[in-house]
């Protein structure tokens, strides 16, 4: 830990298992914490979404979870991610839940939990799943978390409707400056 901030190194990082306790985490979204002690193993096992846990001493204190995903773009937006490809959507990850237990927060886990995700789809997914853009579904008042890390929202007509959650992509070829450390 270095001023009072966590780093990867203090801690681990595992597959969602039965044998991992999900039974005390807490980050105060009934959703989430739902979600995570009675859905996520169930989708894993049904393969549609992966969730990994961020441990520390044992304690279960962050995750997130992936899936494939494509987006539609609008033509402004295909020009300013320079594609010129006339599809109908392109090929994305998506981080499809994302969050910190109540007593880690504001200490650098949801950073590293957005440098993981980037990392481990540049890196590992990448090499063998293309994938141009992460995409998120922000509930609104987390959008500015996510443009922190280079997060843009999806301006195409199919994102519009949705009420509660805001659709964002990272684009990983040309992220925008952003206050990435
Ligand atoms: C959102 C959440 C994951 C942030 O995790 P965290 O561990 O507190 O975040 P960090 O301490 O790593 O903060 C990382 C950076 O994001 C910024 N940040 C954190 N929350 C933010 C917010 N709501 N708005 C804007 N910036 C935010 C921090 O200032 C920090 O900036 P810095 O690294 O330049 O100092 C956490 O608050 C959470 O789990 N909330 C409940 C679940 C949730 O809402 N999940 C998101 C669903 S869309």
């Amino acid at each position: 830990m270095k001023e009072g901030k966590y780093e990867l190194s203090d801690i681990k990082v595992v597959r969602l298992a039965k044998f991992y306790d999900v039974s005390d985490f807490d980050c105060e979204d009934e959703d989430l914490n739902d979600f995570l002690k009675n859905d996520s193993l169930g989708h894993q096992n049904a393969k549609m979404v992966n969730t990994l846990l961020l441990i520390r001493q044992d304690q279960v204190v962050g995750f997130f979870s992936l899936c494939a995903d494509a987006i539609k773009l609008g033509d402004d937006e295909k020009v300013q991610c320079d594609i010129n490809k006339p599809l109908q959507e392109f090929p994305s990850i998506k981080i499809a839940r994302l969050a910190v237990d109540k007593n880690f927060e504001n200490k650098g886990l949801g950073r590293i939990i957005i440098q993981l995700a980037i990392g481990l789809i540049r890196q590992r997914i990448g090499n063998i799943l293309a994938a141009r853009f992460i995409t998120v579904d922000s509930y609104k008042e987390k959008i500015k978390f996510y443009e922190h890390f280079g997060f843009v929202i999806n301006e195409h007509s199919k994102y519009k409707k949705k009420d509660h959650y805001v659709s964002m992509r990272l684009d990983l070829l040309n992220p925008p400056p952003n206050k990435e450390k």
